[in-house]
């Protein structure tokens, strides 16, 4: 197992772990929001979203990103760089099922028209959605994307020695590690 993977592995939860890791998700285009990451693998990291949201434009016009996670207890962060690419349908569909109902229904439910409209009517729209959100398919405006990563950096905080960071750079189709300051 390559050292960067192994890291990886280590580091974030794995797949079927309900609890998803928040990611900051920054744009080219200088703008940034947090996001659940859905799930990686040896192709990258996967997050899902509205296809009419302002990123997937950003991310349409400049596919380059980071992606910033920071553990609860700020002992640790890994930066991620790397380029957005449309995921796989199957993938998309997978991720849809391993989502919460609650996120199911707010797949349906989170459009422009909605959020113009007071708490009330707000929660009306919620309450009289009929459709069990478990069994539908996921909405035409659910859309995944695979950040495939060219650079990775593990922050480590020591409370004994300095924090410092481990670097990993994908250059000529090889890893490549380096040790930074923190
Ligand atoms: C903890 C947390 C998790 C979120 N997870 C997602 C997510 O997985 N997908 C998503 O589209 N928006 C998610 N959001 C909302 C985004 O931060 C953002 O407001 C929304 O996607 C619109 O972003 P945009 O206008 O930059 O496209 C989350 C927000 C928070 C605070």
């Amino acid at each position: 197992m390559s050292e960067h993977w192994q890291k990886l592995v280590e580091w974030l939860p794995a797949n079927d772990d309900p609890n998803r890791p928040r990611i900051t998700l920054s744009t080219a285009v200088p703008d940034a929001r947090t996001l659940l990451m859905s799930e990686f693998d040896e192709h990258g990291f996967y997050f899902h979203t509205d296809s009419r949201s302002r990123k997937v434009q950003q991310l349409a016009d400049d596919p380059r990103v980071a992606l910033t996670f920071l553990w609860p207890d700020f002992t640790r962060q890994l930066v991620v760089l790397g380029d957005a690419e449309l995921a796989p349908i199957e993938e998309q569909a997978r991720a849809y099922r391993a989502r919460s109902a609650y996120l199911k229904q707010l797949a349906w439910l989170n459009d422009y028209e909605n959020a113009q409209l007071p708490v009330e009517e707000r929660r009306e729209r919620w309450a009289s959605f009929t459709d069990d959100p478990d069994a539908l398919q996921p909405p035409a405006t659910w859309v995944g994307f695979l950040v495939r990563p060219h650079r990775l950096t593990f922050w480590e905080g020591d409370p004994l020695a300095a924090s410092r960071r481990t670097e990993f750079t994908l250059t000529d189709g090889d890893w490549e590690k380096s040790y930074l300051p923190g």
